[in-house]
């Protein structure tokens, strides 16, 4: 019973939000967690391509995933969770593979959007989302809304997002407001550039977490992970479980973060 509460949780059986004195958060340090984690949700393809199915199926299998994960956020009563599901890059995959994930998208909202909403979570979409299908941008509009005056875990997905293209589109927008004369260029502060980010409200990421082995950050949040630890783990995102993002908090709160300083922080 432990074993599958704590690691072994098919992704078929339903998860709910675990309790703050759960089995599961047995070793966590409450004062010590993070308030704002990223993922990089890798090795959906990997995964799929060694059980010789199509990678899409890896896709599928990390939606499942992507959902306890998140109860798991809320359980820990984290500030917000940004997960990278489509970089600027990723269009560049073959056509059918591309298509399979706007419609995984579409339907994930289709299906998920309520519980969602009934968990207090806090939908946002980060990215260039004007260049995503016109359908989907009305889901993702019509989430957000529903959403907006929620009050629990902010839940940023990445869709078309690049980090050098959210810095490119905030300095665009402030130039802009300095040539209609609305801010003087010493106003352009680091809060201003904050402001002007698709994070805009959202504290700095403290942790990102990278599965599958690669040890990169592939122009994901790039201004807000300045002070971000990492932590990188061999496993693929479809086999990813609450405890081993627990495992992820538990060595977080481990860690000696002096932000360019001398003391532990
Ligand atoms: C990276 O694995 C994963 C992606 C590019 C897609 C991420 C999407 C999901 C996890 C689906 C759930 C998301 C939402 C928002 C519903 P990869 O395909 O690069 O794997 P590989 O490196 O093994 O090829």
């Amino acid at each position: 019973m432990l074993k599958k509460i704590l690691g072994g949780l098919g992704s078929s059986e339903k998860f709910e939000i675990p309790a703050h004195d759960s089995l599961l958060f047995k070793d966590i340090k409450w004062d010590r967690l993070p308030r704002h984690v990223a993922v990089i949700m890798d090795g959906n393809g990997r995964w799929a391509t060694g059980k010789g199915l199509l990678r899409t199926a890896g896709h599928t299998a990390g939606v499942k995933t992507l959902k306890n994960i998140l109860k798991t956020a809320i359980g820990l009563k984290l500030d917000a969770l940004t997960v990278y599901a489509f970089s600027t890059e990723n269009w560049k995959r073959p056509r059918p593979e591309v298509d399979f994930l706007m419609q995984l998208f579409s339907d994930y909202l289709k299906k998920e959007l309520q519980e969602m909403h009934e968990d207090n979570v806090q939908i946002h979409f980060i990215g260039r989302i004007d260049g995503l299908p016109a359908s989907l941008q009305k889901q993702m509009r019509e989430a957000e809304t529903l959403m907006q005056h929620n009050t629990g875990v902010k839940f940023n997905v990445a869709a078309n997002y690049g980090g050098q293209d959210e810095i490119l589109r905030a300095v665009q927008s402030l130039a802009a407001k300095v040539a209609a004369g609305e801010l003087r260029p010493e106003e352009i502060t680091e809060q201003a550039i904050d402001d002007a980010l698709d994070t805009r409200g959202n504290l700095p990421v403290d942790l990102v977490i990278r599965t599958s082995g690669d040890e990169r950050l592939s122009n994901f949040l790039l201004w807000q992970s300045a002070y971000a630890e990492f932590y990188f783990t061999k496993v693929n995102w479809p086999d990813f479980t609450p405890a081993d993002f627990v495992a992820a908090m538990v060595d977080f709160a481990g860690r000696n973060r002096r932000f360019g300083g001398l003391k532990n922080q």
